[in-house]
């Protein structure tokens, strides 16, 4: 689907965060995979994606994913941070970055044999970002910042934020809430996808989510000057990417 809609080798960023395999569908609305909890398949329709978004990134172009491993009882966690490496390091990404994001409060308190010990479960409060980056096709596409407009330099230099962001790969953002007031079950806070942007950008470039849900990563990209497209297969998310957006007009 996005390769029939958007060119290849334009993107300069993919910012976005898939149905996790082994997370059961929250609601009928929510797209996912066939069966989430089979590890394999549900990996093996990801690797496409990723396959997909490899072609349309420009050389040197990045795709950020965040992710992290599911527990399923008995049989442990499902390794998707594992799994996601490894399928991109196959199709040819290289691994450029790892950012913790440390969202806080647990949906859910520390388990299993708690307050006995040998069989506790400690509880999720933190999820990855993966940073691969498209390597360099032809020498000669490499660029040179000094080359970039003057004004899009001066809109796109990085300040003293993005000096703490790189100092300390634990990002401490609280998850987002807005998205879920408004009916997704899922989604990541405007300032996770804020930070990737403007890291990896400069403006006027294009961004593109993949599994866009609530419109989170296009939203962002527009406010801050870039151009966002996004994917979503479920109506009722369509429908809040739009109130989103018409929200985000006003201002
Ligand atoms: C984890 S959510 C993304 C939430 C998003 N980051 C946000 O902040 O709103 C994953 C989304 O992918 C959508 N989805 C699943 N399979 C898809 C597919 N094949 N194509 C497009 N969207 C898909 C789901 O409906 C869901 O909204």
């Amino acid at each position: 689907m996005m390769d029939a809609v958007l060119p290849r080798s334009k993107t300069a960023l993919i910012v976005t965060s898939p149905p996790y395999p082994g997370v059961d569908q929250p609601e009928p609305d929510y797209a996912t995979f066939v069966d989430p909890k089979d590890f394999n398949s549900s990996h093996d329709f990801l690797k496409e994606v990723w396959r997909v978004c490899y072609n349309l990134l420009e050389d040197l172009g990045r795709l950020c994913i965040n992710i992290y491993d599911i527990p399923s009882g008995a049989a442990g966690m499902y390794p998707n941070v594992a799994r996601v490496q490894r399928d991109c390091l196959d199709i040819g990404f290289v691994l450029r970055e790892e950012f913790i994001w440390a969202k806080g409060a647990s949906y859910s308190p520390p388990s299993g044999s708690f307050p006995m010990p040998k069989g506790v479960l400690a509880a999720n409060t933190f999820e990855m970002v993966l940073v691969f980056q498209k390597p360099l096709q032809f020498s000669q596409r490499r660029v040179d910042p000094s080359k970039i407009h003057p004004e899009v330099q001066a809109a796109s230099k990085l300040g003293s934020d993005a000096h703490g962001w790189l100092m300390d790969p634990v990002w401490h953002i609280s998850a987002e809430r807005e998205g879920r007031k408004l009916g997704h079950p899922f989604t990541y806070p405007d300032e996770l996808v804020e930070r990737l942007v403007k890291l990896y950008t400069y403006t006027n470039e294009w961004v593109v989510d993949p599994f866009v849900g609530s419109g989170t990563t296009a939203l962002v990209a527009e406010k801050l000057g870039r151009i966002g497209y996004g994917f979503e297969l479920s109506d009722k998310y369509i429908a809040i990417c739009e109130k989103r957006f018409a929200k985000g007009s006003l201002f």
